[in-house]
């Protein structure tokens, strides 16, 4: 049960109306936008909240929730790259996202090969970030076990001191990932569990470089 009549008379018309490949667009990228555009017009809290998944050096996965900052030929979000995720991501570059919409009865899933975005990509999406998150990039040694909250608030208070007066730079350890799909796939809950999937998957033998295919729910 949702707080939002609205949103939960939306799911209710689009688990009724279901996705047919005939409306489904030959590029995923304008698929995605479409839906994307849709959860973010519904009011869908956090729509650009996405659970991405890594694997450990010993094959142990691990999913956590980032923000999409934009998406082209892959998804991209920024992170620190000696985090958890960062460090795995550089060591074993796949990965898997989440688009948990399903508020909307909708989920998109996503798995691809990984690389760092540009430096100049960061650097312009970390100057667009509000200056306490910059400081914060600097204090924060993500992932690291710390005694307790006084030493992030330490760190925070050095680095404010440290660019007092000055444009925060980028830390050379934060940055962006580009999640360059393989598969990408799109599934409409309807009732019964007669679910609507369809699934891109790379193929350069097609026309548009994609084979969608339905799959069963
Ligand atoms: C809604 C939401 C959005 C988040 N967005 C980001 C993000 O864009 N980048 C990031 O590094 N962490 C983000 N986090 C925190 C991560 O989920 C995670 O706790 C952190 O990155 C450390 O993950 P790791 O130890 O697996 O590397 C977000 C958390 C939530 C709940």
């Amino acid at each position: 049960m949702s707080a939002s009549p609205k949103l939960d008379a939306l799911r209710a018309e689009l688990q009724a109306k279901g996705l047919r490949r005939a409306e489904l667009h030959d590029d995923p990228f304008v698929q995605f936008d479409a839906w994307f555009q849709f959860a973010s017009e519904a009011d869908v809290h956090e729509p650009h909240a996405m659970v991405v998944s890594s694997v450990g050096a010993d094959g142990m996965p691990s999913s956590r929730h980032v923000l999409l900052k934009g998406f082209d030929h892959g998804f991209v979000f920024f992170t620190n790259y000696t985090s958890q995720k960062g460090r795995e991501l550089i060591d074993h570059p796949q990965a898997s996202i989440c688009f948990p919409w399903n508020i909307l009865s909708r989920q998109v899933r996503v798995v691809g090969t990984v690389e760092k975005v540009t430096e100049s990509e960061s650097d312009e999406y970390f100057s667009t970030r509000p200056r306490g998150s910059q400081t914060g990039a600097w204090a924060s040694h993500q992932s690291e076990v710390i005694a307790d909250r006084s030493v992030l608030e330490g760190r925070w208070a050095e680095a404010e001191e440290r660019f007092e007066g000055v444009d925060v730079p980028r830390p050379p350890h934060w940055g962006g990932f580009r999640v360059l799909p393989r598969e990408i796939e799109f599934w409409q809950g309807k009732p019964s569990r007669l679910h609507d999937r369809f699934r891109y998957t790379v193929d350069a033998s097609q026309p548009t470089g994609w084979r969608v295919e339905r799959l069963s729910p």
